[in-house]
Parts: structure tokens; sequence; C-alpha cells
């Protein structure tokens, strides 16, 4: 808590924020999932709070607290989340969708456990459903931040995607960098709209990046055009 008063620049407006990693069960012991920590959707979700935003956060697996006074849904895989998302895109003004989805689920989703067979086993898998890109095809006033999780060309591939997703800002961090990504309380981001780079920032905690983001985009929301 500041000492100071935090101008509350969000009040009155809806924000859902995603996080965390989706898990794609293949048994009712064994699932795909990823390293996300949920830390960055988190922080995003405290700082739109801070902001006097009325929050829902969409959280899948997560290895972190999420914070009070914010509506929590939890979820489990992909196809969840794009059902919780989906039933609450109309009514929100933000959507920030930092939760790192799984690509690929299993096909098969077996009620009991697998049983130990042959000496090789191929697990077949199938796409999810893009959430993003989905939302991006309904958008109307909402404003919609995707991330980038990039290893190489980052400038290259978050512009594909917030190109291809219809997004309003893409947050990009390049995962490869010490510092970076999914695990830890600190990440590097550059964040890029329909005109390209708008901000690279240093290597800061998520924390204050969900701060700068949350401010970038109340500012964007108080200058858009309408
Ligand atoms: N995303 C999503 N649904 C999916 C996959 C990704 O909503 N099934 C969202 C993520 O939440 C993120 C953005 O899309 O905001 C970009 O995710 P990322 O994994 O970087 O990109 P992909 O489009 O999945 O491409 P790739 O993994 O091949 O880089
Ligand atoms: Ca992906």
């Amino acid at each position: 808590e500041h000492f100071f008063a935090q101008r509350k620049v969000m009040a009155g407006k809806k924000v859902l924020v995603t996080a965390g990693g989706t898990v794609e069960r293949v048994d009712p012991v064994r699932y795909l999932t990823n390293d996300s920590s949920g830390k960055m959707g988190f922080a995003i979700a405290e700082a739109a709070r801070d902001m006097g935003a009325q929050v829902t956060v969409i959280a899948a697996r997560a290895f972190a607290l999420p914070p009070s006074g914010v509506t929590v849904v939890r979820v489990e895989s992909a196809e969840e989340m794009l059902q919780a998302v989906t039933d609450r895109f109309e009514s929100s003004d933000v959507v920030i969708k930092s939760a790192a989805v799984a690509d690929y689920r299993p096909v098969i989703k077996l009620d009991q456990k697998l049983k130990k067979t042959g000496d090789k086993l191929v697990l077949e898998l199938e796409k999810t459903t893009d959430i993003l890109e989905s939302l991006g095809r309904v958008k109307s006033t909402q404003f919609l931040v995707g991330f980038a999780a990039e290893t190489q060309q980052v400038e290259y591939y978050a512009m594909d995607k917030l190109r291809r997703k219809n997004c309003d800002l893409i947050v990009a961090n390049d995962v490869a960098q010490e510092g970076a990504g999914f695990h830890g309380d600190t990440n590097i981001v550059q964040i890029f709209d329909q005109n390209g780079l708008a901000a690279s920032w240093p290597l800061l905690s998520k924390n204050e990046v969900a701060v700068r983001l949350m401010s970038l985009i109340a500012e964007r929301l108080e200058t858009r055009p309408e």
C-alpha cells in the first residue's frame, strides 16, 4: 500500500485477465502443461485493481496466490479457459491474455489410468482453439492485449501475432533472455501496437511491468478516438 493516494484511472472499467498455464489431461493422474507461474497475470490483476478497475482473473495452474479484491475463476484446460473467457468477453472493457495456453492437447482423455504396455507409446495431440484469435475475431470496443513468448525474431513474431489476432497491444518477451519469461519474479518486455514498437522496458519486477502496462493501457483508453 502506497502512502500517497493512487489515481483511480481505471475506475468503472471491467478488466479480464488470464493467468497461469493450462493443464491438458491424458488420464485421471497424468497431464501436459508448461512452466507458467501465473505471476505476471496476477501482478497485472493487482495493478488493475489498484487503479480502481473491477477485475476478474481466469486462472489456470499457477504457483502464486492471486491478489485479494479480484474475482478469481479457476480453470484447468484451454477448452475451459476458452469458455470462461468467451462468457465474459462482451461485458469487458479490457482483456489481457497473459496465460500460457497449450497449443496442443492429447486426442485421448481416458477415464481410467493408462496401463503400461509396449516399449513405445505414441501420444497423439490435436490443436487447441486459439483463444486470443477467437476474441480478436468478435472484438468490438474491447481493448485486447496479447502476450508473445519468443526465443528469436521477437519483433517479427510479435507483430505477426498482433495483426493475426487483431490485438491492440502485444507484450513480447524474449524468453531466452536471463531474467525474462516464465520463471522468476522479473521480466524484460517490449510492447508493440499497430505502428510497431511502442515501449521497450529494461529488466523489471513483474509488479513494475504490470503497473507500467496498466498505465499504458489507461492512457490508450483515454486518448482513444470515439
Ligand atoms: N493464446 C491463446 N490460445 C492459444 C494459444 C495462445 O489465447 N491456444 C494466446 C496467449 O495467451 C498469448 C498469445 O496467444 O496471449 C500468444 O501466445 P504464444 O504462445 O506466444 O503464441 P502462439 O500464437 O501460440 O504461437 P507460438 O506458440 O507458435 O509462438
Ligand atoms: Ca503457443
